[in-house]
Parts: C-alpha cells; sequence; structure tokens
C-alpha cells in the first residue's frame, strides 16, 4: 500500500506574512473555504497571538470549515499557545503548532537565549500544547540551520512530550534539494523515539528550490508532511509551492509512490482567488497555473498535441482545473444564478441586502461586458469590498481626458468616511494625474511602492483590467486591488483600497520578530 502524504497549506499564515498580502477576516475565510474544497488535509488559518484580527480570523475558519484540520501558529510559549487553543475551540479537528528558533545564530542573536534555555522552553510548550489538545505539531525554526546534536536532543524531547509532527523548516531558503533530504534522513535515524512523530518539511524559495527541496526531504529523508502555500505565496521569494509540490506528486506517482488527498481540480481556482485576493500575480510562465502553462504557442508542439496529446503534455490542463475557465454568466443571468455561482465560489454574502448590492454590481457590469467569467466575480466581490470591512475611502466618479499632444487630466469624487469630495490634477497621463487628484485631498504621505496592471482573464481586449497598487507608510506595507473594464477606473479604485488598507491600520506581531 502507498504511503500516505499529508499537504498542509500555510497561505493564511506564512503566506500573508509577505509584505502587503495581508487579508481581511472575510477573505481569510473565503481562501479557507476554497483549500477545503481543494482537500488539504491541515489548513494553518494563522497566528492567533499575533493580534485580535488573526485571533478572530481562525476562529472563523474553526466554526466554518469542517473537513480539513485547522491549525494556529504559536511560539513557544504559554500564552500564544492558550491563544491558539482558544481560538481553535469550534474546530472539528485542530492542531496547536509551536516553534521556536534552534540555529546558534538565531538563539544568540534573535532569541538572546542559551541552548538550555531553548531545549527547556520547547520541552514545556510543546507539553502544555498536548494537555489542550492532542495533535501538536513543533517547528525547529531555522531547523536546516542548526547543529544536528543539539536538533537531535531537542527533537527527542518534544517528542517525549506528545509532539506528533515534527517539521524542519529551511526557514531562510539555504538548503540544497540532496543535502536537506540527507539531513532529514540523518534526524530520523539518530532521533531514537523518531518513529513516534510524522516529520514535515518547509521550504522557503531564496535560491528557487524550495519545491525540490521539499521533494528531496520527503523522498531521501522520509517525511510525510509538506508545508506550502498557494502559488507559492510567502515573505522574500516566498514558499514552496503547494500546485507544483502536489502535481510533481500526482504526475510522478510511478517514482514518488506517494497517495494524496488533494482534489487537483480545483487548484486553478484556489490560484486565481489567491492572487486575486492578495494582489500577487502569478507570473504567465508559472508552472502548473500561469496563463501558459498549457498553451502549446509553436506551431510544432500545437501540431504533435493535436496528433496525440502526450508528446508535449505531462498533465492534463482540465485535471488541475482549466477547463473550468468557461462563460459562466451574462447579462441575462438572474438573480438565482448569480447567488448559485457566489456559493459555488465559497463567496458568503451575510444578507440578502448584500447578494442584492452585488447583483446590481453584476448587471451593470454585465452591461459593460458580454462575458463574465467567475474571476469577474471575484473581482467584483472583492473590488468592491462587499462581504469585507468598511470602506473609509471609496470612488464615487471619475472621469479623465488624454489627447496626443495634450497633458492628461482627472477629476474624481470619492467619499472619506460620509463626506464626498471633488479633485482635480494634471499628470503623465491619466493614472498619474487621478492619483495626483486623490492626493490632492488625501495628502496620505504614503510612498508608491508597485503598480501593476493585468488583464483578468486573458484572450481578449474586453477584458476588466485588474490593477495592483502597493502602498507603504510608517513602516507598513499594503497592497490595493481594484477591477474594472476601464483601467483609469481601475487604478483609482486600487489606490482607495490601498489607502483603506494603511486606515485599517490591522497591526500584528511578526511570528518571526
Ligand atoms: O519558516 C519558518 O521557519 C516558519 C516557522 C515559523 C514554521 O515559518
Ligand atoms: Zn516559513
Amino acid at each position: 500500500m502507498a504511503d500516505q502524504l499529508i499537504i498542509f497549506d500555510t497561505t493564511l499564515r506564512d503566506g500573508e506574512q509577505s509584505p502587503g498580502a495581508s487579508m481581511t477576516k472575510d477573505e481569510k475565510l473565503r481562501i479557507a473555504r476554497q483549500l477545503e474544497r481543494l482537500r488539504v488535509d491541515v489548513i494553518e488559518a494563522g497566528f492567533a497571538a499575533s493580534s485580535n484580527g488573526d485571533f478572530e480570523a481562525v476562529k472563523a475558519i474553526a466554526g466554518a470549515v469542517r473537513e480539513s484540520t485547522i491549525c494556529s501558529l504559536a511560539r513557544a510559549n504559554d500564552r500564544d499557545i492558550a491563544r491558539a487553543a482558544e481560538a481553535l475551540q469550534g474546530a472539528e479537528r485542530s492542531r496547536i503548532h509551536t516553534f521556536i528558533a534552534t540555529s546558534e545564530l538565531h538563539m544568540e542573536k534573535k532569541l538572546r537565549m542559551t541552548r538550555e534555555q531553548v531545549f527547556e522552553q520547547a520541552r514545556l510548550s510543546v507539553r502544555f500544547a498536548r494537555n489542550l489538545t492532542g495533535d501538536v505539531e513543533f517547528s525547529a525554526e531555522d531547523g536546516y540551520r542548526s547543529d544536528v546534536d543539539f536538533l537531535c536532543r531537542v527533537v527527542e524531547a518534544v517528542i517525549r512530550e506528545g509532539a506528533r509532527t515534527i517539521n524542519i523548516p529551511d526557514t531562510v531558503g539555504y538548503a540544497i534539494p540532496e543535502l536537506y533530504g540527507n539531513f532529514i534522513k540523518t534526524l530520523r535515524e539518530r532521533v531514537p523515539n523518531s518513529d513516534q512523530a510524522i516529520w514535515s518539511v518547509h521550504c522557503h524559495n531564496d535560491l528557487g528550490m524550495a519545491v525540490a527541496n521539499s521533494l528531496a526531504g520527503v523522498q531521501i529523508g522520509g517525511a510525510r508532511q509538506i508545508e506550502c502555500t498557494i502559488n507559492g505565496l510567502g515573505e522574500r521569494a516566498g514558499n514552496c509551492s503547494l500546485e507544483e509540490v502536489v502535481m510533481a506528486i500526482k504526475t510522478r506517482r510511478d517514482y514518488f509512490g506517494l497517495d494524496l488527498n488533494v482534489d487537483a481540480s480545483q487548484i486553478l481556482a484556489a490560484s486565481r482567488l489567491v492572487s486575486q485576493t492578495t494582489g500577487f500575480v502569478v507570473q504567465p510562465n508559472k508552472a502548473v497555473v500561469g496563463a501558459n502553462a498549457f498553451a502549446h504557442a509553436s506551431g510544432i508542439h500545437q501540431d504533435g498535441v493535436l496528433k496525440a496529446r502526450d508528446t508535449y503534455e505531462i498533465m492534463r490542463a482540465e485535471d488541475v482545473g482549466w477547463s473550468a475557465n468557461k462563460i459562466v454568466l451574462g447579462k441575462l443571468s438572474g438573480r438565482n444564478a448569480f447567488k448559485q455561482r457566489l456559493q459555488e465560489l465559497g463567496i458568503a454574502l451575510e444578507s440578502e441586502a448584500e447578494i442584492n448590492h452585488a447583483f446590481v454590481r453584476f448587471k451593470d457590469l454585465a452591461d459593460r461586458k458580454n462575458e463574465i467569467f467567475d474571476e469577474d466575480i471575484i473581482a467584483l466581490v472583492m473590488d468592491e469590498g462587499v462581504g469585507s470591512e468598511q470602506e473609509h475611502y471609496r470612488l464615487v466618479a471619475l472621469s479623465q481626458r488624454s489627447e496626443t499632444g495634450e497633458r492628461p487630466h482627472a477629476s474624481v469624487v470619492f467619499s472619506i468616511g460620509q463626506v464626498e469630495h471633488h479633485a482635480e490634477s494634471d499628470g503623465n497621463g491619466p493614472v498619474d494625474a487621478t492619483v495626483r487628484a486623490i492626493e490632492s485631498t488625501v495628502n496620505s504621505g504614503a510612498e508608491l511602492l508597485l503598480y501593476s496592471v493585468n488583464a483578468i482573464t486573458s484572450g481578449n481586449t474586453e477584458s476588466q483590467g485588474e490593477v495592483t497598487v502597493r502602498l507603504q507608510h510608517a513602516g507598513r506595507v499594503v497592497n490595493g486591488i481594484g477591477a474594472d473594464p476601464d483601467i483609469v477606473v481601475a487604478s483609482a479604485k486600487a489606490y482607495l483600497s490601498a489607502l483603506n488598507k494603511l486606515h485599517s491600520k490591522i497591526e500584528r506581531v511578526s511570528a518571526q520578530g
């Protein structure tokens, strides 16, 4: 019988640590529902002790998701662990994931603790967590750069205290596949009680090897849990990408011989939801979920694929959800069809009034755009803040004038709280003029770090433009996303959405802090 490989998704925790990727409770809930449909085994829903917002998000996910185990991260201290347990109370199956750094560098410079202090804290924290739940995971942060003798001692002790999963992160993405695989193998051979825990890999992508390292941890090291994120979202170069490891294990079952619970046909929907929620655009040549991943552009390839698919295709596009990329609704679609599609997309709008509100916007979009795709519906809900937190800044109307040889001019009406403002400005282009007009009233003092435009659905110029704006202010980085068939309007919405996030002042403690 083949071994089972556990897929532990940390998009909502480690992925969210990516600057600008922070999500609201509703956004997290929506993604968690999609992860449940994807049938990941464990959803790391957040870091409950880091902020009230994260606590509420973990609690809401624990109450809503039934099929996957819900996990919260906690530093190795009683307060964090108790807070995680409290947030997880409503879960069908829950896990507390506690961690402490074990490398000399992190212990000395970051924690300012001795080896013995770290050893004791790890042991006592796992003991405390085990009194609150039967499913405890322990992570040795910066494990891969830790002294192997010390790491063996810590791991043996925490397994004795009842940790059932042992995770060895390559926190800084320093590992090389063969070396990382052998490191896990050595630990499993040297820790006397290693067979009493499931071993897990957690790799960052700084050298572009997170997926390869994770697979080596499984194949050489014998790990049976992979920690990963949708689209490889995560700080710096990101985490191990879920879609890539899952499809590697499935496509090369002949080599890995492992079974997965994941329903791969939900991968594309998950990828799009995460990218549209966070504004982290998926590169076109990204494996599995990139727009070109299954596009056979060259004539030779097309000819081959038409004659026999497997000449150039090692996976079928429909197996990862590409066939779901179909027209779902149009101008004549009624409210019931719209409501049903929202449900299928896991978008839970609280009240009939909210559904009506979203339906009016849908009709407005359908008047301007013939074919409405799933991505359009997700964007519509995201963009208008339907079902999410109250908006402080909101676009009311925009007009702009640009003509060859003339300096573009924009006139923007938007509300701040309950008060409507009208602002005008010139600019280098219509987008620049729009942003200048908004800033002439708001004076946010924010620095623009990124501006990008993307077509939501590929194929024609009728697509909505999706704009991502990244702003930095007072040490915080936020992403705003806006969508509209008119990219200047989309830009204004994205800019105001970023200002809303800065205004919401969500503060949280960093896991690595
Ligand atoms: O990368 C890391 O070490 C982590 C731990 C907190 C598990 O994310
Ligand atoms: Zn990590």
